[in-house]
């Protein structure tokens, strides 16, 4: 049943690691700011267990969230973890003392962060890393990545990580990196409104690649469409629960870890499986980002829910 309510099933390409197609992002579950711990580390708690309770098996995050606060709570919530559980984290970052997002790719750093994750989430491997190229201004930028990879690759040889992916690449980077190694997973921006990556997300498809959006629901300030609130309306849904049914019926690539600090957000989220969208309610939808162009129709590349999270 749970394949049904989570939207299907998919494996990584050349592994055993098989999820559900909606998993949970954990980002929401820091402090405000992604910064220091929850605010309310029992309903943090709470969030955590439902989801795997509901049958949620691909569970997002970094150590540089809180930074360390996320993962430490994923590890207090659900570890011994249960089986099947496929944690997903990234490196390439640090932050500061004043909170903001500070690149940290050295190989050194890297090592570090693998370390601190491996630590704080309590295992001996972490199942797949994906490495957050940080561009100036924090956002994609072109530029090699081989010297990263390489150093996630050799980490990967040690048996500190099973698998490896990329976070905020563009597609030259993601060709780099799997010219290296086997890439599992790309995440990048992309949502119903922010439809820059339709070219990669069907490059991917072709290939296996999971595609996993980040700020699937718009971030920190949730998409808001009239359509969107039409359509929802029809189908007795919830806006949001149709902006991730589209991101599901998108591409068979498409992995989903909306974020969420609330149990019945999640308890929503995960029920957006369950929406069918006819191809005349795709059309409609798919003219909502034709409309907006490339950005969040919330969002801007100066609004602090661009800046504020990675
Ligand atoms: N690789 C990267 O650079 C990067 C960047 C950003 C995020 N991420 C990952 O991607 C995950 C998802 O991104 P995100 O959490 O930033 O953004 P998101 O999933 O697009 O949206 C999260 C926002 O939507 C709200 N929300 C969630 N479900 C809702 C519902 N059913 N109804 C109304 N509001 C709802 C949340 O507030 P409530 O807490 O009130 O529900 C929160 O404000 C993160 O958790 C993180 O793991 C990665």
């Amino acid at each position: 049943m749970a394949e049904l309510k989570l939207g299907g099933r998919f494996t990584f390409p050349g592994t055993s690691l098989t999820v559900d197609r909606i998993g949970y992002g954990a980002m929401q579950l820091a402090g405000p700011g992604v910064w220091g711990p929850p605010k309310d580390p029992e309903g943090a708690i709470a969030v955590l267990r439902e989801a795997v309770a509901a049958g949620v098996n691909h569970i997002d995050t970094s150590d540089y969230y809180g930074p360390y606060f996320t993962n430490q709570i994923i590890r207090k919530a659900l570890h011994p973890y249960p089986k099947g559980l496929v944690i997903v984290t990234k490196v390439g970052a640090r932050r500061s003392p004043d909170k903001s997002w500070q690149p940290a790719f050295s190989p050194g750093e890297l090592t570090a962060a693998v370390q601190d994750n491996l630590r704080n989430l309590g295992v001996d491997t972490l199942d797949i890393v994906n490495y957050r190229v940080m561009g100036s201004g924090l956002g994609k930028e072109e530029g090699s990545i081989a010297e990263q990879i390489t150093v996630l690759a050799e980490l990967r040889r040690k048996g500190l990580i099973r698998h490896i992916g990329v976070s905020n690449v563009t597609a030259a980077q993601v060709a780099e990196a799997q010219a290296i190694t086997g890439v599992v997973c790309v995440q990048n921006n992309y949502n119903l409104a922010y439809r820059e990556d339709d070219a990669l997300i069907d490059d991917l498809a072709r290939r296996g690649i999971a595609y996993v959006p980040f700020f699937p629901l718009g971030g920190f300030s949730p998409l808001q469409s009239s359509t969107l609130s039409a359509v929802a309306g029809r189908l007795k849904a919830t806006p949001l629960q149709v902006a991730l049914a589209w991101l599901l019926h998108r591409s068979s690539n498409i992995l989903l870890i909306p974020g969420t600090s609330s149990v019945a957000h999640l308890r929503e989220n995960l029920a957006a499986g369950q929406l069918t969208l006819s191809p005349q309610t795709l059309k409609e939808l798919d003219a909502v980002s034709a409309a907006s162009g490339i950005l969040p129709l919330t969002q801007h590349p100066s609004d602090p829910a661009i800046t504020g999270g990675h």
